[in-house]
C-alpha cells in the first residue's frame, strides 16, 4: 500500500530528537522513542521508554520554595545495543563518517528500520541494518534486530546489549531545574535461557517495572551459542558477547524483551512474569508476524484514504498511527487516560487535559470501547473530583485541568519562561471548562453507541456530578437577573487575570458559561434517558433533589453571556476594555510570536493587557456545535443568534489570535470551512504539518500533539464529510471541497460498520456488518433505512 511510510534519507543530528518523537513505537501499554539503538542521552539523542500512566511525584526546590510535580517517568532504556571492533570505539554516529543513512517508519506494519554505512577512525567500514517493533499483539513484548556486515575488514568484535536504568527525566529543557531522578534499584541479574533482568521502582509511587531481555546471535541463518559476559550494576545490566566477523558476511543480533509492572492485572509479580515471558517468547520473526497481523486488523477499521496526493495521505496516516499507539485495544481497562502529548516524550508530564475533546471523536466512530475506557479513567477519579469541589465550597465534582495518577490537580504552580529565565505563577488550572469537555465526551460517546449500560452506571453519575458543580459554581447577579461564573480561565491561556489585578481568574468567560449552560440543559435529558431503577438510586446517592434539578433548569436558561458590539461574543467580561495588540510591530520585531505570552513576559509586559489570544476561545463554540445547535442554545438562554454571528465572530477573533497552541489551527480550519474554504484548507495543511515539521520550533521533540493529530482526522470525518450523529440517524452531508477528489473510510455507528466513499459527484454508502439487520442513515436531508450488505449511491453537489 502506498503512503504508509515516513522516510528519512539522511542522518541529520540536529533533527534526531524530532525524529525520535515521530518514530516512537508503542502499543497503548508502553512506548519507546525512535532513538538510535546505540545511543544514550546526549546532545543529539534522547532514548525514552514510557509506561501508559507510569507516573511518579517528586519535590524540587525553586528559589527557596518547595514544589511538587508528578511526571511521566522515563523508564529503563531496553533498546541499547552496540558494537566495537577489537581495540576500536563503541559505535557513535557523531564520531565516525556516515556514508549512507536511511531511516523508515513503516506505519502499516508498525516497524522502524534504519540502514547505514559507517567508517571508523581506522577506516573500517560497516553496514548496519536494524528493525524494531513494540508489539501491538503481545503487549508486554518488544524486539529489535541488527544485521551487521563488515564491508572491508574482518576481526573480533564485542557486542553489548543492555537494559539501562540509569536514565533520568531529561527530555524537556524547561524542566531542567526540577527533580529528574525517579527510579530506584530493585534487582539486576542473569536469568534462565540466556536472559538478563532489571527491576526498578519509582521512588514515590512505588511502581515496580521489570524488564527481561534475551539476546541471540545468528550467523549464516544459524544461531551461534556464545556465552556472554554479564556486567551488573545497581541500575543497569549488560550482556557482552565476543565473536569473529568476516568481511562481507552478515551477523544477526536479535534482542527480545518482556516488560511487566506492578500495575498489571492477573500477575503474581512483575519480574517472574517478565522472566517466564522471555523464556517462552518466540523469535524476532514470529513475534513480528503476530505484531503485523494486529496492525493489519487495526488499519482495516481505521484507515482514512484520501486520494489527493501523497503528502496529505502520509501525514493523515502518521496521525492515525500515533493515536492508536497511544490508546489501542491493549489500553482497554488499564485505567489510564489519554495524554495530550502521547507517551512520546515528557512534555506536559504525560498529563491528561481537555484535549480528549479533540481525540475521542476518532475513537467513537471506530473503537468506542477505547473511548469508554478513557471515560472510565475519569470515572475512577470521581471521588478526587468531588473532594476538589468540596474544598472550594462547591457541590458535585470538579475535575482537574491536568490529571495524572489519582486525579488530583497536577497543574504546576509555577512555570519557567525559557525566553526570560523567569519562574512565573501558573494560573491555568482555573480552566474549569475541562469539566464541560468531560460531559460533552460522555454525551458524544453515548449518542454514537447508545451504550445504556455505561450511561446508567457510570456516565450519568459523572454527568450529573459535573452539572451539580456548575450549578453551584454559578452565582446570581440580581442586577443582570442572570447567573455568572467567576474566577475562571478560558481555553485562551494568555488571559488569566485582569491587568493590574491581584485576583486570579476572569469573570464570565463566554465559552465556559455557554458550555456550563449546555451541561445543565443536557443533564435533564440524561435524567430522562437512564434506566428508571438506577435513576432514583443515583439521585439519592448524589444528594440531588427536585429543588436542585429545578435550579439546574433555571441556571441553564439564565446564564449570562457577555457581548461586545453587535453579535460579537466577548471572550470574557471586560475583554472590550483591553488594548489592541500591535501585531504588525511584533511580527517585524520577532521571528516567531506564536508564544506571545513568553515574548511579552520577557519584556516585562503581559498578554493580560491586550486583545490577543493564544488560541480559539469563543470560537470553540462554533467548533463543537452546529449553527442550528448554537441557535437552540442561545435562544434557550434568551439571546439572539443569527446567520451572521459565526462570520462576524471569526473575523473579529482571527485577527487577534497568535495560534500558540496547535489546537488553534484545527478549530480555525473547522469553522472557516463554513464560508472560506480556501483558508480552511490552508489551516488544515498547517495542522497536518504541525508535528511533522515541528512548526512550534522545538515542542514536538518533547512529545507529539495528540489533540491536533486526532483533530485533523476529525476534520475529515465530521467537517469535510459532514458526519453527524443524532438520535434518529447517522447523518452524512459532504462538503464540496475542490482540494479533495475522493475519500474512503469505514466507521462504526451503534455496532454497525459502514463504508463511505465520497467523490466530487457521488456518495457511496455500504452497510457492511452490524448487530441488527438495518440501520438508519441520513444523507443530506433524508433518512434511509439500510439493510445489511446494501450499497446505495447518491449524487452530490448538483
Ligand atoms: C493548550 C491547551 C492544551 C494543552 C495540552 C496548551 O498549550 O493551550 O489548550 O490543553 O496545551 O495540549
Amino acid at each position: 500500500m502506498a503512503n504508509f511510510k515516513i522516510c528519512y534519507p539522511d542522518w541529520k543530528p540536529e533533527k534526531l530528537k524530532l525524529r525520535e518523537a515521530l518514530c516512537t513505537l508503542g502499543n497503548g501499554y508502553f512506548a519507546t522513542r525512535g532513538a538510535a539503538e546505540e545511543s544514550k542521552n546526549d546532545d543529539y539523542n534522547y532514548p525514552g521508554t514510557y509506561l501508559a500512566g507510569g507516573y511518579n511525584r517528586a519535590q524540587s526546590k525553586i528559589s527557596d520554595r518547595i514544589i511538587e510535580n508528578e511526571d511521566l517517568v522515563n523508564f529503563p532504556n531496553w533498546l541499547y545495543l552496540n558494537f566495537r571492533p577489537e581495540g576500536g570505539d563503541w559505535l557513535n554516529l557523531a564520531h565516525c563518517q556516515v556514508h549512507e543513512y536511511e531511516q523508515n517508519l513503516d506505519l502499516r506494519k508498525g516497524t522502524l528500520h534504519r540502514a547505514f554505512v559507517v567508517e571508523d577512525k581506522q577506516g573500517r567500514r560497516s553496514k548496519i541494518e536494524s528493525r524494531r517493533f513494540v508489539s501491538m499483539r503481545d503487549m508486554h513484548n518488544a524486539a529489535l534486530e541488527w544485521t551487521l556486515t563488515p564491508q572491508n575488514w574482518s576481526g573480533t568484535i564485542e557486542v553489548a546489549s543492555e537494559l539501562d536504568g540509569t536514565v533520568i527525566n531529561d527530555g524537556v529543557k524547561r524542566y531542567k531545574d526540577l527533580e529528574s531522578h525517579h527510579l530506584a534499584p530493585v534487582e539486576s541479574k542473569e536469568v534462565k535461557e540466556g536472559g538478563m533482568l532489571l527491576v526498578v521502582e519509582t521512588q514515590q509511587s512505588k511502581l515496580v517495572m521489570a524488564q527481561a531481555a534475551r539476546t541471540r546471535i545468528y550467523e549464516g541463518g544459524k544461531r551461534v551459542n556464545i556465552k556472554p559476559e554479564i556486567q551488573t550494576l545497581e541500575m543497569a545490566i549488560a550482556q557482552k558477547f565476543r565473536l569473529e566477523v568476516q568481511e562481507g558476511h552478515d551477523v544477526k543480533i536479535e534482542k527480545v524483551i518482556a516488560l511487566y509492572t506492578s500495575k498489571d492485572k492477573a500477575i503474581t509479580e512483575p519480574s517472574l512474569e517478565a522472566c517466564d515471558n522471555i523464556a517462552m517468547a518466540g523469535e524476532f520473526d514470529e513475534l513480528l508476524y503476530r505484531h503485523e497481523q494486529a496492525w493489519e486488523k487495526l488499519w482495516k477499521n481505521s484507515d482514512i484514504a484520501l486520494f489527493n496526493g501523497d503528502r496529505t495521505q502520509q501525514l493523515l496516516r502518521l496521525h492515525i498511527f500515533h493515536i492508536l499507539q497511544t490508546a489501542s485495544p491493549n489500553s482497554i481497562g488499564l485505567d489510564v487516560g489519554i495524554p495530550s502529548r502521547g507517551w512520546h516524550g515528557e512534555a506536559y508530564r504525560g498529563h491528561v487535559f481537555w484535549d480528549e475533546l479533540f481525540i475521542t471523536p476518532f475513537y467513537n466512530l471506530r473503537f468506542p470501547e477505547i473511548t469508554r475506557s478513557l471515560l472510565m479513567y475519569r470515572f475512577n477519579r470521581l471521588d478526587k473530583a468531588r473532594e476538589a469541589a468540596r474544598k472550594e465550597g462547591y457541590k458535585g465534582a470538579m475535575f482537574p485541568w491536568q490529571s495524572g495518577s489519582n486525579g488530583r490537580e497536577e497543574s504546576q504552580t509555577i512555570h519557567l519562561n525559557p525566553d526570560s529565565g523567569n519562574w512565573i505563577p501558573d494560573n491555568t488550572h482555573l480552566q474549569r471548562h475541562v469539566n464541560a469537555a468531560i460531559a460533552y465526551n460522555i454525551w458524544n460517546y453515548y449518542i454514537s453507541t447508545e451504550d445504556q449500560q455505561f450511561l446508567s452506571f457510570h456516565g450519568a453519575e459523572m454527568f450529573l456530578s459535573i452539572a451539580s458543580f456548575w450549578a453551584s459554581k454559578a452565582s446570581y447577579n440580581k442586577k443582570r437577573e442572570r447567573f455568572e461564573i467567576l474566577q475562571v480561565v478560558g481555553p485562551d491561556e494568555y488571559h488569566t487575570s485582569y491587568p493590574d489585578s491581584d485576583e486570579q481568574g476572569l469573570k464570565n468567560n463566554a465559552y465556559t458559561n455557554i458550555m456550563a449552560a449546555w451541561v445543565l440543559q443536557k443533564a435533564l435529558v440524561v435524567l430522562d434517558i437512564i434506566e428508571k431503577s438506577t435513576k432514583q438510586d443515583l439521585l439519592e446517592r448524589l444528594e440531588i433533589d427536585d429543588k436542585e434539578i429545578k435550579h439546574w433548569e433555571e441556571v441553564g436558561k439564565k446564564m449570562y453571556v457577555p457581548f461586545l458590539e453587535g453579535n460579537i461574543i466577548s471572550q470574557f467580561e471586560g475583554y472590550g476594555d483591553l488594548k489592541e495588540f500591535p501585531w504588525e510591530e511584533y511580527r517585524k520585531k520577532y521571528e516567531d510570536i506564536q508564544r506571545l505570552d513568553r515574548v511579552l513576559e520577557s519584556e516585562g509586559d503581559s498578554p493580560n493587557k491586550y486583545k490577543a489570544s493564544k488560541q480559539a476561545d469563543v470560537l470553540m463554540l462554533f467548533y463543537l456545535f452546529s449553527t442550528q445547535q448554537l441557535k437552540d442554545i442561545f435562544n434557550r438562554l434568551g439571546y439572539d443568534f443569527d446567520e451572521n454571528t459565526l462570520r462576524q465572530n471569526v473575523e473579529y477573533y482571527r485577527e487577534r489570535t497568535s495560534h500558540g497552541s496547535t489546537l488553534s489551527r484545527l478549530v480555525f480550519s473547522w469553522i472557516l470551512s463554513r464560508y472560506d474554504k480556501q483558508e480552511s484548507w490552508e489551516n488544515f495543511e498547517a495542522l497536518l504539518i504541525s508535528d511533522f515539521e515541528d512548526i512550534q520550533g522545538g515542542t514536538t521533540p518533547e512529545g507529539i500533539h495528540l489533540g491536533a493529530m486526532a483533530g485533523s482526522l476529525d476534520l475529515i470525518q465530521r467537517c469535510f464529510c459532514g458526519i453527524e450523529v443524532s438520535h434518529e440517524a447517522l447523518w452524512i452531508k459532504p462538503m464540496n471541497l475542490k482540494q479533495i477528489d475522493k475519500i474512503k473510510f469505514k466507521i462504526k455507528f451503534r455496532g454497525h460498520w459502514i463504508v463511505l466513499s465520497i467523490t466530487k459527484k457521488v456518495l457511496r454508502v455500504s452497510f457492511e456488518e452490524g448487530w441488527s439487520s438495518s440501520v438508519a442513515i441520513g444523507v443530506i436531508d433524508r433518512i434511509y433505512e439500510f439493510k445489511k450488505d446494501e450499497v446505495k449511491e447518491f449524487p452530490l453537489h448538483q
